[in-house]
């Protein structure tokens, strides 16, 4: 068997791990790809030490844990359509919003979020390269919604047991009623930009807690693009997700990534909330992410009826 080596990430935190070693001759190897999916599948974020710093890499490190998916955006930029499908660009642009916290401005800075929760389909997982790292920052955080659900108060939890939130592509900062930070200001909004499917304010529904087959439960919500529950889009449902947002916030536990050209970062879209950091306005950031197929079976159209639950 090839030489991987596998470390936590932080003795302190319950997920994430460290892998160096990873090369494309040890990506050949039946036993080492078994080993990385189940890692994968226990510690919810690997990060990738010291990997070949190419989009073909990219590619083949994401293979592994299954079939890539084009972004469903169109308009979502993509770093080489012709030949590597599903590679997207992420990078500071122009006419990206612009927040201040803590009297600190910061471009390309996202909120706590899962990715494709404007879609009914939730992508298994994505994988982070930095091309360009910002020098003041541009950190990504993780956070692991097994452990906020462990930790949460159970009368928080009762709340959050049958919230459905309903999800679009409207990101803009001033429509988002929860899960911005303290002392949170936009400085200039991000534009306007539904997809096609979420035009005319359809959402999809993605449940805030689910079980996986493994038994653990998890908390997954956001408040990115949230615009109600199924059924309630009153101040009041809002008042509610806030209460459960807070509560999840007191219990957090994130790791946060400092980035090296040579990392690659997967983590289980299923199960961990991330987080953009941000740059100082102006700076130069680029990331490329890949985004790994899938489907955890709860998400769907508000307009459609609502799927069978999955067994636990
Ligand atoms: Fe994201």
């Amino acid at each position: 068997m090839a030489d991987i080596n596998v470390h936590d990430l932080d003795p302190a935190l319950s997920f994430g791990s460290r892998v160096t070693g990873v090369t494309r001759d040890a990506l050949q190897d039946e036993a080492v790809r078994a080993r990385l999916n189940r890692l994968f599948e226990e510690r919810g974020v690997i990060v990738f030490e010291g990997v070949e710093s190419t989009a073909e890499m990219q590619v083949q490190i994401s293979e592994v844990f299954g079939p890539l998916k084009d972004h469903p955006v169109a308009y979502v930029e993509r770093a080489d359509a012709d030949k590597l499908l599903g590679v997207i660009e992420i990078k500071a642009k122009p006419d990206g919003a612009i927040v201040e916290i803590d009297g600190e401005q910061l471009s390309t800075w996202q909120p706590w979020h899962f990715d494709h929760a404007y879609n009914n389909e939730l992508n298994r997982a994505g994988v982070l390269r930095s091309l360009k790292i910002a020098e003041t920052g541009g950190r990504t955080g993780f956070a692991d919604g097994i452990q906020i659900w462990r930790d949460m108060d159970p009368a928080f939890r009762e709340k959050a047991r049958d919230m459905h939130l309903l999800l679009n592509l409207d990101l803009r900062y001033g429509r988002q009623k929860f899960g911005l930070p303290e002392n949170f200001r936009v400085v200039q909004e991000h534009a306007d930009s539904l997809s096609a499917e979420n035009e005319n304010g359809r959402c999809s529904v993605h449940p805030a807690v689910w079980t996986r087959d493994t038994g653990e439960t998890v908390f997954h919500m956001t408040g990115y693009g949230c615009r109600g529950m199924v059924g309630d889009r009153s101040d009041g449902a809002f008042e509610a997700m806030e209460e459960v947002w807070r509560e999840a916030m007191r219990v957090i536990q994130p790791y946060y990534h400092v980035w090296h050209p040579t990392d690659m970062v997967i983590w289980d879209n299923w199960r961990v909330l991330h987080q953009a950091c941000g740059c100082a306005p102006g700076e130069e950031r680029v990331v490329h992410r890949t985004t790994i197929k899938g489907d955890y079976g709860l998400g769907r159209w508000e307009d459609e009826p609502a799927r069978e639950a999955q067994p636990a």
